[in-house]
């Protein structure tokens, strides 16, 4: 049952057994117990309901109380750092169209919002699979059909977003025909993000041509062409070898002929929309490329929303009206394949931008949501502030550890599966099946088996063709 009193919106009971069974009780949970409700992600007070975005169900039968059945729902209120792990094909990309559709403005009311105050949303679409969340599940397609089935099974209807806008890089693949591009201003990238992308230590004398171009092209809207230029120029570099600025022109050049910069770029204020949820479908373009968009994103979406809180407090403090300008009070930046865009093994653009978004991304209003299959590639600096955990089926050793370092709250140490005593979570991981996870997070005294809901919306992963 939902927390809609509305009979008709209420959801299947759906699960009515289960073959985990977890021995350690569950000492502290959200639990409201009137319809059957678990709340994650925040501490309940009193009876403030809203804000909370549908997850999916209970899975485990406990020793003692048993939640078996319950209705799970994730808290949008706080800005989290959300953490889903999990083997190809666990259903990771799954999990983050259910997040961004809890969150986004929908097409029609739907009860998987509990109250819910649209939240701009930006996801890097590292595979371009989430075009499709913008339409609703079409009968006439296989893969949809069985979706269908299983929305009915849970009594659900389908929806979609009321505002998704798909962008993609200049000679990527169209395939809607309403997709707008996305270029990025040189402008908008600083040194050490390009020193990143050119394979250059930022204090290495190729770092320093590139810190000397930036600051004496300063403010100005420039070209990748106008760096060039500059760094050509025998007369700017004296004392600096024509060897050395060849080498990083050559590559810059390279960078030119993408077409992925443009002084005429899309500016990140251009992505805050209220509600609305941008979709940039990066599958074409190289890994560092892929980081460098998310590095400039995530670091303007800080200065941007850091700004903005910023003035809000003060006028707050000095009790005078905020004049807003539009920007929104909160966004969550999706990244799907993690791993790629934030390697631990080398170094990325998108590494020290994600850093500072985490760190300080609490007071801006900033969430997170990384997913990856592979917990031990992807950068653990990045890690350091997550406060919920999605733990989808994984096979590894090391990813399993990975995964169980970044849990807020305790594993489960005593799980039954279809009879069989697992005394180790690597191993009640390994037993998982598609769309099942443990959640884990600081308002639960331990980690909770979830059976995540089915898309409301079309689910991607299929070609468009
Ligand atoms: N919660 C779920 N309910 C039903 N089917 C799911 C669920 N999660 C995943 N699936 C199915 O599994 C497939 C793979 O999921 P996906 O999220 O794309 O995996 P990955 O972990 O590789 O991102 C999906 O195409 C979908 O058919
Ligand atoms: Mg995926």
């Amino acid at each position: 049952m939902s927390f809609s009193i509305k009979s008709a919106e209420r959801f299947s009971t759906v699960i009515e057994k289960s073959p985990y069974v977890v021995e350690d009780p569950l000492v502290k949970t959200q639990y409201v117990s009137k319809g059957q409700n678990i709340v994650f992600g925040r501490t309940l007070k009193g009876e403030d309901y809203s804000n909370l975005l549908y997850i999916g169900k209970i899975l485990e039968s406990t020793k003692g109380k048993s939640y078996l059945g319950a209705d799970a729902w994730l808290d949008t209120t706080f800005p989290h750092v959300i953490y889903i792990t999990g083997t190809r094909g666990s259903g990771k990309s799954f999990d983050l169209g259910v997040l961004v559709e809890g969150i986004s403005k929908l097409g029609k009311s739907s009860p998987i919002q509990n109250d819910v105050k649209p939240i701009t949303s930006i996801i890097i679409d590292t595979q371009s699979q989430f075009w499709t969340l913008g339409y609703e599940p079409r009968e006439g397609i296989p893969a949809n059909k069985a979706q269908l089935d299983e929305l009915k099974r849970w009594n659900l209807e389908p929806n979609n977003l009321a505002s998704a806008k798909i962008y993609t890089p200049p000679r990527s693949t169209k395939f809607l025909g309403t997709e707008q591009t996305l270029q990025i201003r040189p402008k908008d990238v600083r040194a050490e993000e390009w020193c990143a992308l050119l394979g250059q230590e930022v204090y290495s004398s190729q770092g320093h041509i590139i810190t000397a171009t930036l600051e004496n092209l300063g403010d100005s809207n420039f070209e990748i062409a106008d760096m060039i230029t500059y760094i050509a120029n025998d007369r700017n570099w004296p004392a600096v070898a024509e060897s050395s600025r060849n080498a990083i022109c050559y590559k810059l050049d390279d960078y030119r002929r993408t077409n992925l910069f443009s002084a005429n770029g899309l500016r990140i204020k251009d992505f805050l929309e209220e509600g609305t949820c941008n979709i940039l479908a990066l599958r074409e373009l190289r890994n560092e490329d892929k980081s460098l968009i998310t590095a400039v994103i995530a670091r303007n979406l800080f200065d941007i929303l850091g700004n903005h809180h910023n003035k809000k407090k003060t006028a707050n403090f000095f009790q005078k009206p905020f004049d807003g300008d539009g920007t929104p009070d909160r966004i969550w930046l999706v990244i799907d394949e993690a791993h790629v865009v934030a390697p631990s093994d080398r170094i990325s653009p998108a590494r020290s931008a994600l850093v500072e978004y985490v760190k300080r991304g609490r007071d801006a209003g900033l969430s997170l949501v990384l997913a990856t299959q592979q917990p031990s590639a992807l950068d653990d600096q990045i890690l350091s502030q997550v406060n919920i955990t999605f733990s989808h089926r994984l096979s590894f050793q090391s990813d399993i550890n990975a995964v169980v370092n970044r849990i807020p709250t305790k594993a489960v140490r005593n799980m039954k599966y279809s009879g069989t005593s697992l005394s180790d979570f690597g191993d009640m991981v390994r037993v998982l099946d598609v769309g099942q996870c443990f959640l884990g997070d600081q308002a639960s005294s331990r980690t909770v088996l979830l059976q995540i809901r089915p898309r409301v919306s079309a689910h991607g992963g299929y070609s468009p063709f």
